[in-house]
């Protein structure tokens, strides 16, 4: 008899919990927008999304989405921006549970990125209010892979984003790993990211964390602070931490970059701690304050001065002749209370650290 009670209190308890409908595994792309709105927990398996349409997710409140199969993106013919996937919502859960996202980069790729053909960013967070996005597999990004934007309260985990098959004569490119904009408290942790850019760009918003990334190919964890035509006002970047992170075989392991172009803003407490570096082929870490537009012109401004950057632990090594293990140009009364310590990477074979200003605790 107690028995039969217990069992019978667990099955209205797990159905309660989990209304998996069958109508809730949805197989095919038709079929998404009804599901949307009837499901709290819905699979979606091994769907092609047609060409020049965004698989718009936007969650119910506390719904959780898994992702099974191979997910197809047609091809758009390089005429479409994107993002081939957005997913919004508050509380939400998505698990990517081993499936892949492909977003077919191959057929995009020109070698030119932004300034070629036009190609859809990957996929666009906008979560909310506690919400996790985990074990998302994302293969060739077209151009940029995650755009984490007018999100809040989000973690992302065991995220794999492999566009290595783009180094190959050189044709992916600008697909940055992470671009965060617009937006706050977001932790991206146990990720790895192959690519051709910045494994990390943040741009704008406060309280971001990095934690435990591998990154490889591209160009290092980043924030790039004032690209107007990008973000817009306010050029604010506040509170951010990358920690316990590698940095493979990238052009820079470091690069911190404001846009002379851009208006006034700040940049204020950024800390780097316990990153590893090897392979960096052109700078270990990068400070600059002269960003015009994507280049760097070598005239800084103090539009958007940087305050607070703390380094600790930043260890590894540079390769080929051109590496600079550290490189950092401000503008006059730019930068300040940076504070730095266990800052060693090795180049042998390169050129000089190059500094016009000096951070407490580090010798150029
Ligand atoms: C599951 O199906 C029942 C009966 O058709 C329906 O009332 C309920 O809303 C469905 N639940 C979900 C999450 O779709
Ligand atoms: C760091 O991330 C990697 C890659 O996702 C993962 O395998 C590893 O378990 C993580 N380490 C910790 C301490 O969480
Ligand atoms: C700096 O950022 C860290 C991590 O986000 C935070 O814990 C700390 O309170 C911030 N410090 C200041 C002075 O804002």
């Amino acid at each position: 008899m107690k028995l039969f009670i217990i069992t019978l209190l667990a099955a209205a308890a797990t159905s309660q919990a989990s209304p998996l409908n069958a109508s809730c595994t949805v197989t095919s792309y038709s079929a998404v927008a009804a599901a949307l709105q009837s499901c709290n927990a819905l699979i979606l398996k091994g769907i092609t999304v047609p060409a020049k349409t965004t698989l718009d997710l936007k969650l119910k409140s506390g719904a959780s989405l898994t992702f099974a199969g191979t997910i197809r993106f047609a091809f758009a013919e390089c005429e479409w921006a994107g993002p081939l996937i957005q997913i919004k919502g508050d509380k939400v859960t998505v698990n990517g549970a081993g499936a892949t996202l492909d977003g077919e980069g191959p057929k995009y790729w020109d070698g030119k990125g932004d300034k070629g053909c036009v190609k859809p960013k990957f996929l666009k967070i906008k979560t909310t209010g506690g919400s996790t996005i985990k074990n998302i597999k994302l293969l060739n990004c077209p151009k940029q892979c995650v755009s984490i934007n007018s999100a809040s309260n989000t973690v992302l985990e065991h995220f794999n984003i492999d566009v290595s098959a783009g180094d190959k004569g050189a044709l992916g490119r600008n697909t940055d790993g992470f671009d965060v904009s617009g937006s706050s408290d977001i932790t991206v942790q146990n990720s790895i990211v192959k690519n051709q850019d910045d494994c990390v760009a943040v741009n704008q918003g406060n309280n971001f964390i990095f934690r435990n990334l591998t990154c490889s190919g591209g160009h290092g964890l980043s924030l790039s602070v004032g690209q107007s035509s990008v973000c817009g006002p306010p050029n604010t970047v506040k509170n951010v931490v990358f920690s316990d992170c590698t940095v493979l075989n990238s052009d820079n392991g470091i690069h911190v970059k404001t846009h002379s172009d851009a208006g006034t803003g700040s940049v204020y407490n950024i800390t780097y701690k316990n990153i590893k570096l090897s392979g960096i082929r052109k700078y270990g870490i990068n400070v600059q304050e002269d960003y015009e537009k994507d280049h760097s012109c070598g005239n800084p401004k103090g539009n958007i001065p940087i305050k607070k950057l703390t380094m600790s632990s930043i260890t590894g090594s540079m390769t080929g002749a051109k590496g600079i293990g550290v490189y950092i140009l401000c503008a006059s009364g730019g930068c300040s209370t940076w504070s730095w310590s266990g800052v060693y990477i090795k180049n042998d074979k390169g050129m000089k650290n190059n500094c016009n200003f000096e951070p407490t605790g580090f010798s150029c």
